[in-house]
């Protein structure tokens, strides 16, 4: 048996390729003083992967060429030698893309593998669902009767933020692409409305969605998405910039808002939120979110891929091209 490791090679340009990354392997580490081992069961995909290989500025240091790549998972303690953690305890951290971690216990999440299945942990209970909370909450700021507009609604940051509006007595109106999704957004998780940003009617299909105008939008996308319902936000609206994955993976700088003029005109507050923000208020998302979901307001669903380390790179381009339905997850 041995530890197989995913590390970055070199800096991608625009879309990951199999080669940015290498699989090593090596012995299965061992824990020192303190520390436990982890034996990763599902390896979190994230948007933000992309943006952690890049060398910019950021809210964290870009992973090192020759590092294991960073990333949630969640699996079992293994061997330990901190008296926190048992074996046989089931966790959630930042353990990178590999079969073994070894961790000392900081920012590590044990979990309730019987209240949810393990995949979850990483999911809308893990750290999208806690983004989706804080963000909406803490930074939207959405009040009962006010309509909230939430981009990239099916998948897992969008699919929570829309039913807590909902719960908080909100018209919600999802963006997503494609019939599919938009079918699944309204009729399994409840929304009011979903459009179709593929159908090529974005502005006139959300006038019809929204019709007294958007009080919150909670953005994930960025770009063309941005610049039209900037055109439609109501007076001291607000845009918790939680994510712009329409540029993640550009080769020249983005084209900024054309629409900025409307953050002037309707007073608007555009915020950006990182979840590590709330870090120390994990308990209270988990606690709430977990409420909800065992109350069957807050659906969850994950999109868990086969193939193991070696698909890291096909399955993470997923996000970008939106072929996944659900939380991306890969089973390693
Ligand atoms: N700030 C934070 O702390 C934080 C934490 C977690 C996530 N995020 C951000 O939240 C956003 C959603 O993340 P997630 O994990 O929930 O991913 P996700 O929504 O489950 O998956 C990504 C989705 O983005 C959509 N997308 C991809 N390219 C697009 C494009 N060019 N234009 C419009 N939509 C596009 C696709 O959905 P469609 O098929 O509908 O296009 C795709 O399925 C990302 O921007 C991510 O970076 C931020």
């Amino acid at each position: 048996m041995s530890n197989r490791m995913v590390k970055l090679a070199r800096r991608p340009k625009g879309m990951i390729v199999r080669d940015d990354f290498r699989l090593e392997e090596g012995a299965i580490p061992e824990p020192a003083d303190n520390q436990f081992r982890v034996k990763i069961a599902y390896v979190s995909l994230d948007p933000a992967m992309r943006g952690w290989v890049n060398d910019t500025k950021s809210y964290v240091p870009p992973v090192a060429i020759g590092e294991t790549m960073r990333a949630y998972a969640a699996g079992i303690v293994e061997k330990s030698n901190n008296p926190a953690f048992k074996t046989g305890d089931a966790v959630q951290g930042l353990f990178g893309v590999q079969n073994y971690a070894i961790s000392d216990g900081s920012r590590v999440v044990k979990v309730d593998a019987s209240q949810a299945p393990l995949q979850r942990w990483v999911g809308g209970l893990g750290m999208p669902g806690w983004t989706a909370y804080f963000g909406l909450l803490e930074v939207g700021q959405p009040k009962a009767g006010e309509t909230v507009v939430v981009s990239a609604a099916s998948g897992a940051v969008g699919s929570v933020v829309g039913q807590i509006a909902k719960i908080k007595g909100c018209h919600v109106v999802g963006i997503a692409g494609g019939a599919e999704k938009c079918r699944y957004v309204k009729d399994e998780l409840g929304f009011d409305a979903c459009v179709d940003y593929k159908g090529g009617n974005l502005a006139a299909d959300l006038k019809a969605a929204a019709p007294k105008g958007i009080d919150v939008y909670f953005e994930n996308v960025g770009g063309e998405i941005l610049d039209t319902v900037l055109m439609q936000m109501n007076v001291f609206g607000r845009i918790p910039v939680c994510g712009l994955i329409s540029a993640y993976n550009a080769t020249a700088v983005p084209e900024g808002p054309k629409n900025l003029r409307a953050v002037l005109t309707q007073r608007l507050r555009m915020q950006g939120l990182i979840v590590f923000d709330w870090a120390n208020r994990v308990p209270e998302a988990i606690s709430q979110l977990g409420q909800w979901h065992k109350e069957g307001k807050l659906k969850i669903r994950e999109d868990v891929r086969e193939g193991g380390l070696d698909a890291f790179t096909d399955v993470l381009n997923l996000l970008y091209t939106g072929g996944n339905m659900g939380k991306l997850v890969l089973k390693v």
